[in-house]
C-alpha cells in the first residue's frame, strides 16, 4: 500500500534512505564513495530531521510504501531545485524514488512514481523534473515510459565527491 507520510514516519524514512542509499549506490553500483564523503553525505542529506520538514512542508509530497505496517519503499517531490538554465518558476521536481531490493520488480516503483507525478500535477500545469545517476538506467527506462526525455547532466554532491547525474525534464503540456 502507498500512502502519504505523516510526522512519525520521518525516522523509519531516514532509516529507509540509508538502507536504499547504501543497497543501490554503494553494493548495487559499486560507487566508491570515500567513507567521510558517504557519512557526510547520509547526516546531512537523510537525517530525520530533513524527512520531517518535509513531511510537514506542503510543498513537498512524500510518500511510504508499505507491506504488512513496515516501510518498504518512500518517494518525496517538491519544487525544483535542480540545476538547468530552463527551470521556470513553479516547476517540480522528483527528489527521491526508492526501493528496497527485495520489493523491485513488482511494479510498486512505477506506481509509486505515478502518485507523486499525479500530485505534482494537481498543483499546477508545470515541467517537472528529474536528477538521476547517469549510470541508473532501470530508473532512467522507468522515468522514459513515462514521458521524461534528457535535458541536461550536473553533478550530484556526495560530500565532496560528485557523482555524475543526468538531468530528466517533461514538459508540463504533453501532446
Ligand atoms: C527504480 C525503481 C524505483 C523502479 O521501481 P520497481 O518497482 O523496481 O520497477 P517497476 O516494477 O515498477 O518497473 C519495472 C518495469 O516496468 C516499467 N514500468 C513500471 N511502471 C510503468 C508505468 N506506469 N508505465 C510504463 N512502464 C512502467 C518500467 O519501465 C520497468 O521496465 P524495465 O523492465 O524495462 O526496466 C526501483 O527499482 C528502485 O528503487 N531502485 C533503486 C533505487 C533507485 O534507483 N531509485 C531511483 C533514483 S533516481
Amino acid at each position: 500500500m502507498i500512502r502519504p507520510a505523516r510526522a512519525g514516519d520521518a525516522a523509519a524514512l531516514s532509516d529507509l534512505a540509508v538502507a536504499t542509499f547504501f543497497e543501490t549506490f554503494v553494493e548495487g553500483f559499486g560507487i566508491p564513495y570515500p567513507p567521510a564523503d558517504r557519512d557526510a553525505y547520509v547526516a546531512e542529506k537523510l537525517a530525520p530531521a530533513i524527512f520531517a520538514a518535509r513531511i510537514a512542508d506542503t510543498d513537498h509530497g512524500v510518500w511510504v510504501a508499505e507491506q504488512g505496517g513496515v516501510a518498504i519503499g518512500f518517494a518525496v517531490a517538491g519544487p525544483c531545485g535542480l540545476p538547468h538554465a530552463d527551470v521556470a518558476t513553479g516547476d517540480m521536481e522528483l527528489k527521491q524514488l526508492y526501493l528496497l531490493r527485495s520489493a523491485q520488480g513488482l511494479g510498486l516503483g512505477g506506481r509509486m512514481l505515478e502518485t507523486a507525478l499525479g500530485w505534482m500535477e494537481a498543483r499546477q500545469p508545470a515541467a517537472i523534473w528529474i536528477g538521476v545517476w547517469s549510470g541508473n538506467l532501470k530508473a532512467q527506462r522507468l522515468y522514459t515510459a513515462l514521458g521524461f526525455e534528457k535535458a541536461g547532466e550536473y553533478q550530484f554532491p556526495v560530500g565532496s565527491w560528485r557523482d555524475e547525474e543526468f538531468i530528466l525534464r517533461r514538459p508540463a503540456s504533453r501532446g
